[in-house]
Order: C-alpha cells, then structure tokens, then sequence
C-alpha cells in the first residue's frame, strides 16, 4: 500500500502579524512546516507533496530537497489539492492530507489514522476531536447509525449543526480513487465562495463510502497555530516532550519547567541540566557532564565529563573533561581540548586551547592557538585586531604567560617559555626563553614624608 502526504501550506497566516510566512514559525526551535516533515518521515511515508504558495521561496530555500507544487491563489482547501493532482500517480493507494499549521500531531496518531484506514477498506478516515467550543471548525456531523454524513464549515452551518463538538482536525487519508472522484464534484457555492474540501465527506456519503471518523484523545495535538499566543503553546508542548525524552534517555533535569532544549539537541546518559539553562540549534552534549544554571549553549559538540558554569558557548567544540566558567564566553570557532580549563570572565574567540590550557581569569583569547599545558596569566589579552584587520597569535606548549601579558598580534611564542607579569610582547619569542618587556620599579626614598611635610 503506497501512501502520499499532502501537506497544505499556501496559506499566508494573516493572523500571526508577521512578515515571515505562518509554517516558518518556529517551534521549540524547528520551523512548524520542518516538524511535520519529521513526524511524516519517521512514520514511514514514502511520498509526501508540499502544496505551496505564499512566500514559498523561503520555504524552499531553509528546505530545498522539499517535493512541492505551487498554488498561485488561495482559492479552498479543496483547490489546494486540485493543484497537486497531476502528482497523484496510479501507484499510489492512499492520500494523507494534513496542514501546514498543526505541528503537534505524533506520530502515533498518523500511523493510527492509517492503519485503521487500510484495515477497514475505509474510502476516508477522518481525524476528529472535541473542543468544548468548537467555533470555526468544520462540524462533524452523523446519522443515527453513527455514520459520519458530512463536515458542515462553521459559515454554513445552521443554528443545531454549530452545537456539535465533534469537529473535523484537517487531517484525512482518502482512497486515491475516492479523493479524486469527489474533487470533480465540489463547487464553490458556499458563503466563502471557496473549494471546501470537507464537501468530499458529503459526496462520498451520498455514494455510500465507507467514512470512519477516529478521535484523538488530546486534542492539542490536532491544534492549528494560527496566533504567535498558540505558537507559545505549541512550543511549551514540544518542550514538554523533548524533555521527558531526554530523561527517558537517562539525562537527568533538574527542573524541567526552566529548561529549554531545542528539537534537535543530542544528551547523553548522565549528564545534568540545572534549572535556567538554554541548549539550541544542532548542539550535541556526552555523558556525565554538569551544565550549571544560566548557560546558554549554542550549536555546539561537548563530549564527556564536561563542567560548565553560567557560561555561553556558541559554535564550538569541547573535548572531555573541560571545566568552564562561572561567566566565561566561548564565540564562534573555538576549540578546547582535554580537560583545559577556563575560568571567570574569559572569553575566547575562533582560537584552539590545546590539552591542558588554563586561563583562569579575566583574560581575552581572540585568533590564537595556544599549545598543550600552557598557563595563561590573569588579565592577558590578545591584542588581534588593528582597527582594519584581525592578526594571528601563536604560543607554544608548557609555557607560562604572567599576569597582564599583552601580545599585540601577529606574534609567536615557542615552546617552554617564560613570560613576565606585565609584558606587552610585540615580538617572537625562542624556545626556552624568558620574555619581559615592562619598565623598571624605581624608588624614592622617604617621598612620602617630603611630600607630608610641605
Ligand atoms: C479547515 C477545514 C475545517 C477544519 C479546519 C481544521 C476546510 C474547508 N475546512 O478550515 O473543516 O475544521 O481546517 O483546522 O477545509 N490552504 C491552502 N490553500 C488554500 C486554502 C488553505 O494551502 O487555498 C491551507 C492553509 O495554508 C492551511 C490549511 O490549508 O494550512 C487550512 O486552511 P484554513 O483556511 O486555515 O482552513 P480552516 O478555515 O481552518
Ligand atoms: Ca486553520
């Protein structure tokens, strides 16, 4: 049995207030339209057909690989898929219709729709669920025999028909031959003057079709994100369950209700998210690290037994046994190899610490690679950039660089070399050297009495 996904999203989503078309909107961290190509994918449908209409280059671009056919005009749900049936070959079975806007959807509940939908011979299977105010849904309406009849559109709908709370979710698998049966049959006499889709239902019921209609117990997961109030709701939703997945998996929260971790950030065994902690994009974190509360981590791979304090890391990589922070500043491009070791206000910039690099303190690290077990000083800085371009500065292994060093940029240091407190270094440095560049201590004697006694 070969299914196709249709998935409806021409739509602009005048309601978000939002230059950015209404499928783009991300939820906890992956644009909504992104979400349900996930759950499509992972509940083994083999085809799926994007109808897209409003700003679809920016859909197109984030996902190019997407399969798609274009609606100019928004005229109806129904015209949506009049659009794409060129594309609904005879080798397919069955159509999973579902829309751009309802990112909440599990996977369970397709492969539910589905099953009961081929082992039934059903013609449609309609998702439906009950809201205890159904207001702008279309109404699921039945017989006596409990037979589903017809979806009745709110704006049609008469006074007796608006009081049914079985509504139609938007989400249906029709028989390839019933669905295009049906869509020579709709019209566009109706208040809206568009082509409902829902007028399959009724079509399809007069030529006595099997249609079987299955609920969704939690209904949140059939909303539709029409507001950026409802985006917030689905995104609390997502984060709930990415949350428990991750403690199902062994990472141990803290407090889950002050935790955000993005959709495709990877944790694993052990480690531990303290309260207030922010992990996004494509961030992948190993076993039995601690990340400390107020830390943001950005699109970064941490591997084991890693200690960050209230610090932020973007784009970078850590290797085991690092300990971070508190307030420390990982900027793009920055490498930390094993167990280095970087304290209170350090920030590092597209630089490599190789094992065993502590930078304790109050030091900036910007364009440099800096070698095994070398001691960085409190206080030093790279100077790396002139105003116009930025310079590179190198320092070796096991060398210890004293507090307030300077290194004004380009500039190396070999191996094994000693730096004085103080220095600006503005020049190379030889193996096994010391380097100082400050002025000499002078002192006066007895100044402090003179300068009293005038
Ligand atoms: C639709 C259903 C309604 C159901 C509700 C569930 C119809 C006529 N009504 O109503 O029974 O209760 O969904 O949320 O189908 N779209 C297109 N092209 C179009 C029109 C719509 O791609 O020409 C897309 C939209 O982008 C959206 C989806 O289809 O993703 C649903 O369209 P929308 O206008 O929101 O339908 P509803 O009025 O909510
Ligand atoms: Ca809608």
């Amino acid at each position: 049995m070969k299914i196709m996904a249709l998935i409806l999203a021409a739509g602009k989503g005048t309601r978000m207030k939002s230059s950015k078309t209404k499928v783009m909107h991300e939820v906890n961290g992956i644009p909504m339209i992104g979400k349900i190509d996930s759950i499509l994918t992972k509940s083994g449908i083999e085809e799926k057909l994007y109808i897209l209409g409003h700003k679809k280059e920016d859909i197109l671009l984030k996902y190019s690989d997407f399969s798609y056919v274009v609606q100019e005009e928004q005229l109806g749900t129904a015209h949506a898929v009049m659009v794409a049936r060129g594309r609904i070959t005879c080798d397919i079975d069955n159509v999973l219709i579902l829309c751009g806007d309802t990112p909440l959807i599990r996977e369970e509940t397709i492969n539910k729709i589905i099953g009961n939908h081929i082992s039934n011979n059903s013609s449609v299977t309609i998702l439906t669920t009950e809201f205890d105010n159904p207001f702008g849904y279309g109404r699921i309406v039945k017989n006596d025999k409990n037979n589903v009849i017809a979806i009745v559109e709110e704006q049609e709908a008469d006074n007796e028909t608006k009081k049914i709370k079985e509504i139609n979710t938007g989400i249906y698998c029709f028989k390839r031959e019933k669905l295009l049966e049906a869509l020579e049959n709709i019209d566009n006499n109706n208040s809206k003057g568009e082509y409902y889709l829902t007028d399959a239902i009724a079509y399809l019921s007069k030529k006595n079709e099997i249609i079987q209609s299955i609920n969704v117990e939690n209904n949140i997961e059939v909303m539709g994100i029409n507001t950026k109030v409802e985006l917030e709701i689905a995104t609390r939703e997502l984060r709930e369950r990415k949350n428990i997945e991750l403690m199902q998996n062994g990472v141990i929260l803290i407090d889950k209700n002050t935790v955000y971790i993005e959709e495709n950030v990877i944790i694993d065994e052990d480690t531990i998210i303290y309260p207030n902690v922010t992990i996004i994009g494509n961030t992948e974190i190993g076993k039995n690290c601690k990340i400390l509360s107020n830390s943001r981590i950005e699109n970064s791979i941490i591997k084991d037994n890693v200690k960050i304090d209230a610090s932020v890391i973007e784009d970078s990589i850590i290797d085991d046994g690092v300990t971070m922070g508190p307030f420390a500043h990982l900027r793009p491009k920055s490498e930390l190899g094993k167990n280095v070791h970087i304290g209170n206000f350090v920030e590092v910039k597209k630089s490599k610490l190789e094992d065993g690099v502590k930078a304790g303190h109050l030091t900036y690290i910007g364009d440099a690679v800096i070698g095994e077990k070398t001691n960085i000083g409190a206080g030093t800085i790279t100077c790396n950039y002139d105003g116009k371009n930025k310079f590179q500065t190198k320092i070796g292994k096991n060398v210890f660089v004293g507090s307030n060093t300077k290194f004004v940029a380009p500039v190396n240091i070999e191996n094994n070399v000693y730096i004085g407190a103080g220095s600006t270094i503005t020049k190379d440095v030889n193996e096994n050297s010391l380097a100082i560049s400050r002025e000499k201590q002078v002192e006066i004697k007895n100044w402090v009495l003179r300068k009293q006694s005038k």
